[in-house]
């Protein structure tokens, strides 16, 4: 594993090997044992949409881990004066240890690690988010012991989350629904391979996507970059939302996930987003668990 471009690169044995390490990191936090393993280490961050916790989470993790992390707006790097990625790969090679970088197209990230020489981290695409499922996989294990014979429902766009939770629940043997309306489906070719090679079905029957579910999973209707459709997308997506009606149909001891920022009154109402908040926070601490893990698998020599 050179790099963390997305989870489709990522064997089976490779993601559990992170969320083992994932897990070892949280005890030794928890019990005052530090871990510098990446001491002396930097990674430079960049950042071309907003973002909360995977700013501070992976800031705050290199620290633990005895390095550094800098903090690379791109409104102030020439990169957002069009200096090619490909430049920009070869530079910040020369002075780092690894990149994390938030963007929109993947390509810029697989561009990025395809000129440089260090490793790189995808911190959201529009087409991928694969630290916060690595962050929302150790959370399921920790809530639920196992991922053996559990069903994974997301209702809402199939974005960036719905294709790399795709790919997560394929990955570890979960089944896989995505309720969504028509024309907002996930990516078509990671759809297909999940066909062939897991247990997916996409419906537009949210209660059918429901029933039965061990983990449910929902995020913003309209993501970073897509503003403008704001108007359409609360309108395309009325009823794909996660209420106290339809969660009956799940069962008893389902867990709700989000990924954040959450919009209730949208994607989840503010009664089911507050009933379930332990699981959404501890999803969102293991941010920092899971890309230590990550950072550790790719910067220790
Ligand atoms: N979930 C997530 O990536 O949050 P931020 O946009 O705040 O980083
Ligand atoms: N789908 C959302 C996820 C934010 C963490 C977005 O891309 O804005």
């Amino acid at each position: 594993m050179k790099h963390l471009l997305k989870l489709q690169d990522l064997t089976r044995e490779e993601i559990l090997s992170i969320l083992n390490l994932a897990d070892q990191l949280k005890y030794e936090r928890n019990h005052g044992i530090i871990n510098d393993s990446l001491k002396g280490k930097k990674l430079g961050m960049i950042f071309q949409k907003s973002s909360t916790r995977t700013r501070v989470s992976f800031e705050t993790g290199i620290y633990e881990l005895g390095g550094y992390g800098m903090f690379l707006s791109s409104h102030d790097l020439q990169i957002g004066r069009g200096e090619p990625v490909e430049d920009t790969a070869r530079v910040l090679s020369r002075y780092l240890d690894g990149i994390m970088i938030r963007t929109f197209a993947q390509k810029e990230v697989e561009d990025l690690a395809k000129y440089g020489s260090i490793p790189v981290i995808n911190g959201l695409t529009d087409y991928a988010h694969p630290c916060q499922v690595l962050a929302d996989l150790m959370t399921i294990r920790e809530y639920k012991g196992s991922f053996k014979d559990l069903k994974l429902t997301y209702v809402g766009d199939g974005n960036n989350m719905a294709n790399s939770l795709i790919v997560g629940a394929v990955k570890l043997d979960m089944e896989i629904n995505i309720a969504c309306p028509e024309g907002y489906e996930p990516d078509a070719q990671i759809v297909k391979w999940a066909h062939e090679n897991g247990n997916l079905t996409i419906t537009r029957s949210v209660e059918d996507a429901i029933r039965a579910a061990d983990v449910l999973y929902t995020d913003v209707w309209a993501s970073m970059g897509m503003e403008n459709e704001k108007v359409k997308r609360e309108h395309d997506f009325v009823g794909y939302q996660i209420n106290s009606s339809n969660i009956k149909n799940a069962k008893s001891d389902v867990m709700v996930m989000h990924c954040l920022p959450a919009h209730r009154g949208e994607e989840i109402t503010a009664e089911v987003f507050e009933a379930h908040a332990n699981e959404i926070f501890d999803e969102a601490e293991n941010r920092l668990h899971a890309q230590k893990a990550v950072m550790v698998k790719l910067m220790k020599k």
